[in-house]
């Protein structure tokens, strides 16, 4: 999709579609939406008179303007009410235009720049380049549809292959073009992941996960390291190999790393599930909603999304991709209830349910992470259905051992409207995935806390490390749509963490306490790359310098 920008009046644009807002609880329109009701005779304010139209949030009007307006149809979307004003109101106004769009078979969209100046509605809180990144966003993120599989006419409808933001203020210009490649290059990275999650299960095994990252890394300049079986058992990485025995497809580990220009900078490593079907393996999963389990590498695609956005928007801080990959399978060989296996970390786990693999290969994932000597680490995962229970879809799960970490990408979950709702992580919790036998076990007290078991299984492979865990189990798809996400995958995670690593500032957290004195390891991490000072990070827990809003 091409973004293009427009100096000028609205109304005087040119457009088969023209986009405009308004605020519900509006009597008498503004703006563009003035010259609309006059082009129209009064038709908007006689809607809005008689309460058939009102400017609920992503309510939508349709109208034929006649002279004065050059647009063929203009689209009022609704913004809700002023006082409950946020940006995620302009995204879902562009997504909700965006569908129109698509079901009107216009493919190139003129849009005002909603919530900024006269024509937006106005609003101080809001920039010009918030709402243009937004705009762009909700766009492409709304006009998104998945044809892969439709036969003959292919999809249902024409994609919008062009967007222009109108608006009469030249002195917006720079900071709405700066938006709008921002924009541009994260909603891009979003369908590369919402594209790998929603092919057939079948036609996203671990080798092909890898061969797109290769190829996607190629194109845009990362660095890219992918294990077969032979390197992982060289890793002695008994976790994910054992989770995988049971498919006929290989397991990969892929890991992409953007580095950036400064020296001594922070590196991040961020962790993504990659279980590319979940039968649930010999613990098999009942036959309904098991169709959806191809989702279940929706935390690796976004990782593999996330560093690609990362090679294009350069933020100050290195990031390492790292994507454990599987297929969870109850074939001949495959791993069962009451198997031992041994991870990378040297940590034994005692497996009593096939069906939590999810943070049996994040424990080799995790482990190959602290390799890179990361100032924090961030995993995704779709991990457990219980996070779904507790959460719907509204929110992802965040749990932690940094307060610092975790409130950055709160505050991101807030700027980009993927949430997260963090859930504890007492101590006490870790009693639950106690072993008899071995180190540690892969399920907690049945019925009791799931996700936050998950969470200190996960725990065991970080060490001190700063680090949190994401369970997007209830938000990495989705079988209703929602303004800017048609049903399936969501592609939760990209814009988030982008948004995080995009305002990064050195964490400060001793270095001296990575080494957790419980978990046994097998041998010292790798140290790579570049020597880094410590110097800087003295203290611990605490976040410095910038936050929050890009
Ligand atoms: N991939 C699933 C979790 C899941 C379930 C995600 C439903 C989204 C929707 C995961 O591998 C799993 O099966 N977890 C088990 C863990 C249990 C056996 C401790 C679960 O949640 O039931
Ligand atoms: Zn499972
Ligand atoms: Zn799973």
């Amino acid at each position: 999709m091409k973004v293009t920008l427009k100096v000028g009046d609205a109304a005087k644009t040119p457009a088969d579609l023209l986009v405009v807002n308004l605020f519900e609880g509006t009597t008498k329109p503004g703006g563009a939406a003035a010259a609309i009701d006059k082009a129209t005779r009064g038709q908007l304010s006689a809607y809005l008179k008689d309460g058939d139209f009102k400017g609920k949030p992503n309510e939508t009007l349709l109208l034929r303007p006649t002279r004065g307006v050059k647009a063929r149809r203009v689209l009022v979307v609704g913004l809700g009410k002023k006082n409950r004003f946020i940006l995620d109101r302009v995204r879902q106004a562009a997504g909700t235009a965006a569908q129109a769009a698509r079901s009107l078979g216009v493919t190139h969209v003129v849009s005002v720049l909603h919530g900024v100046g006269e024509d937006g509605g106005g609003d101080e809180d809001i920039s010009a380049a918030e709402a243009a990144q937004a705009i762009v966003e909700g766009t492409r993120l709304g006009g998104y549809a998945f044809s892969l599989y439709k036969s003959g006419k292919k999809s249902d409808s024409k994609p919008i292959t062009q967007l222009t933001i109108v608006d009469n203020d030249a002195a917006k210009v720079r900071e709405i073009r700066e938006g709008a490649r921002v924009g541009s290059a994260l909603s891009d990275s979003v369908v590369f992941a919402r594209d790998l999650a929603n092919r057939s299960g079948s036609d996203h095994p671990p080798k092909y996960l890898a061969d797109e990252a290769r190829k996607m890394a190629r194109e845009v300049g990362l660095r890219c390291t992918i294990w077969g079986p032979r390197e992982l058992a060289r890793a002695k990485m008994g976790a994910l190999l054992g989770v995988a025995r049971g498919s006929r497809n290989e397991p990969r580990l892929i890991v992409l790393e953007y580095r950036c220009n400064t020296k001594g900078a922070q590196t991040v490593c961020v962790v993504g599930k990659g279980i590319t079907f979940d039968s649930g393996g010999i613990s098999l999963k009942p036959p309904g909603k098991m169709d959806e389990m191809k989702f279940d590498m929706s935390g690796g695609a976004a990782t593999i999304a996330l560093a690609r956005a990362m090679a294009l928007l350069k933020p100050d801080v290195n990031v390492v991709c790292i994507v454990p990959s599987a297929e969870n399978l109850p074939g001949g060989n495959a791993y069962k209830p009451g198997d031992i296996l041994t991870s990378a970390a040297g940590v034994t786990i005692e497996v009593l349910n096939t069906d939590a693999e999810g943070r049996i290969v994040l424990a080799d994932g995790l482990h190959h992470a602290l390799s890179f000597k990361p100032d924090a680490i961030v995993d995704m995962a779709t991990l457990t259905g219980a996070c779904v229970v507790a959460l719907g879809s509204h929110a992802s799960g965040l749990m932690t051992n940094n307060a610092a970490l975790a409130d950055r990408i709160k505050a991101s979950g807030e700027a980009t409207y993927e949430r997260v709702w963090e859930l504890p992580m007492f101590e006490e919790y870790a009693d639950a995935v106690k072993s008899e036998v071995a180190d540690i076990k892969n399920i907690g007290n049945a019925g009791e806390a799931g996700t936050i078991a998950g969470a200190s299984f996960l725990q065991k492979f970080v060490g001190k490390t700063p680090w949190v865990h994401l369970d997007i189990a209830g938000t990495a798809w989705t079988m209703k749509k929602k303004p800017y996400a048609p049903r399936g995958a969501t592609g939760v995670g990209v814009r988030l963490l982008a948004h995080t690593l995009l305002n990064w500032a050195p964490l400060v957290h001793d270095k001296a306490d990575d080494d957790d004195d419980d978990a046994p390891r097998r041998r010292k991490p790798r140290t790579r790359g570049k020597g880094r000072s410590n110097g800087r990070l003295a203290g611990r827990g605490h976040a410095t310098g910038r936050r929050g809003g890009r």
